[in-house]
């Protein structure tokens, strides 16, 4: 199995989770499986309100309803990837860029299920390059700023967000205590999100393995 074949593993282990209702739904690659799988079963929800631009054209493409978050209020589940977890299910996200409204989703909801290959389940997190969603006039400042916290930020030249933004993705930090750094890195003027979900980690860990699904609470 390649690591494609274990993302759609986890994804499709998800649908246990979805018991009906309006559904949050995540972006990636992993999400992609998991809204193919969810098309199966699109009888079993509502609607369900999109992280990504992306991920609406495809929950649309499968005649699944996209609803708008304030005309659904509280989401009883989310599914989402993430580019690392820790054992305590605190993670990295933003690698697509749609951390924001990944972000958001996943505050209003009651129950965040995460999907992965088992590759992106690590001791502490940060090999992952940090994403950071800036305000375009303020991206020089908040990487001075960063670099003030022992990061080294790098500009993804070229990508705008779905909200209009700028991403700085972080390297070379060692992140030790995830929720006051998600706390610290949110403070700087001019951030709109940092990438760190450990405020608000996930529920249930979904990992695809070549020896079956491995579930982590
Ligand atoms: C999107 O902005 C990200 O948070 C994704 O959820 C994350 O990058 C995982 O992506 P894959 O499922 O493609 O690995």
């Amino acid at each position: 199995m390649n690591q494609d074949d274990l993302k759609r593993q986890a994804a499709k282990a998800a649908l246990d989770y979805v018991e009906g209702g309006v559904i949050g739904v995540g972006t990636g690659s992993t999400v992609n499986h998991f809204i193919d799988a969810l098309a199966t079963v699109k009888n079993r929800i509502e609607g369900a309100v999109s992280s990504s631009e992306a991920s609406t054209q495809r929950l649309r493409q499968h005649g699944i309803e996209v609803l708008d978050l304030n005309a659904a209020g509280e989401l009883s589940l989310y599914v989402d990837g993430a580019d690392e977890s820790n054992a305590r299910l605190e993670l990295i996200k933003g690698g697509g860029g749609a951390l924001t409204r990944e972000k958001i989703v996943a505050a209003a909801s009651a129950r965040f299920v995460c999907i992965a290959d088992e590759s992106k389940l690590v001791d502490r997190l940060g090999t992952f390059p940090l994403p950071v969603e800036v305000i375009p006039m303020a991206r020089s400042y908040v990487a001075r700023e960063i670099v003030q916290i022992g990061g080294t930020p790098a500009w993804r030249e070229g990508f705008v967000t779905d909200n209009g933004n700028l991403i700085l993705d972080v390297h070379n930090l060692q992140i030790d205590a995830p929720a006051e750094l998600e706390t610290r890195i949110n403070d700087i003027a001019g951030v709109v999100t940092v990438g760190i979900f450990a405020l608000r980690p996930a529920d249930v860990l979904i990992l695809g393995s070549t020896q079956g699904n491995k579930t982590l609470t």
